[in-house]
């Protein structure tokens, strides 16, 4: 098993792309904290686990419930390896112009300061271990933006090159950030990206060249690789996940 001994935390795992990832690492041998603002899915989720798996709340723009997430998993778990930076939000895709700041604020809050500070809260243990991943969720958003997303499309750049920039600076630590860049996934945020008009999910499959959309299973085998010893010597990279979209 590509995982075995390995202990892992993954944001937003109680729904899509964040819960494909806590599966796969389990099946091949992790220990898994999810972690969820939704804990009533993240434990529903880690119960069809099992293998140890725990469940834990956390909203990931609140930095005390980051830090408590981590001392729970070390605490049950006594390690930490990986993190998966995967809790995210958007707003429903629209002109932009009417995104209003609350929703601006909300969307950066989630995407960008949660991710950076929950970074900000592993990197101690993994310094004291010797070294640790991070696999950071970014999106095809951040690299080829499409209208009416503009404001979630900001906050996947930020993603981008935040991975790029840890990268570097903690390579000395032997610690490996990556990020996967998804193009649109057959999840509940899925709708919200499309828009509501007729007809967009079958107009967007057509400028994937490989013909359709993501399954958070193909996300989920990229953070496998990029999490084990495969990847030994890959960091700062965003791996696009896309059938081609993004060439
Ligand atoms: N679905 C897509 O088309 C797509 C494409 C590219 C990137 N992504 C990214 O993938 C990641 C996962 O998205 P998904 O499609 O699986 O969505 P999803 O809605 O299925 O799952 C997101 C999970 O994050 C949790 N979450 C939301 N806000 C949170 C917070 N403040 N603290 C903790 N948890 C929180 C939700 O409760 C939910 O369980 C996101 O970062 C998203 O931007 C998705």
């Amino acid at each position: 098993m590509r995982l075995d001994g390995k202990t892992a935390l993954v944001t937003g795992a109680g729904s899509g792309i964040g819960k494909a990832i806590a599966e796969t690492y389990a099946r091949e041998g992790a220990r898994v904290a999810l972690a969820d603002v939704d804990l009533d899915a993240a434990k529903a989720a880690a119960r069809a686990i099992g293998n140890n798996a725990i469940a834990v709340r956390c909203d990931v723009t609140k930095k005390a419930e980051i830090t408590a997430a981590v001392a729970e998993t070390v605490g049950a778990f006594g390690a930490l390896d990986i993190l998966v930076n995967n809790a995210g939000a958007t707003h429903v895709n629209k002109p932009m112009l009417e995104i209003g700041e609350e929703e601006y604020d909300r969307i950066f809050a989630v995407n960008v300061k949660g991710l950076f500070q929950f970074c900000q809260a592993v990197v101690p243990h993994f310094r004291t271990a010797g070294g640790g991943t991070i696999i950071n969720i970014g999106s095809t958003a951040g690299l080829r933006p499409r209208p009416g997303l503009s404001a979630y499309n900001a906050t996947k750049g930020a993603v981008h090159t935040l991975t790029k920039s840890l990268a570097v600076e903690l390579a000395p630590d032997r610690i490996r950030v990556c990020a996967v860049a998804p193009v649109a996934t057959d999840t509940p945020l899925l709708p919200s990206f499309l828009g509501s008009a007729p007809g967009q999910r079958e107009k967007f499959i057509a400028t994937v060249p490989l013909g359709r959309l993501a399954q958070p299973q193909d996300i989920a085998n990229a953070a496998l690789f990029l999490a084990s010893a495969d990847a030994d010597f890959v960091t700062g990279n965003i791996v696009e996940v896309d059938g081609g979209r993004c060439v």
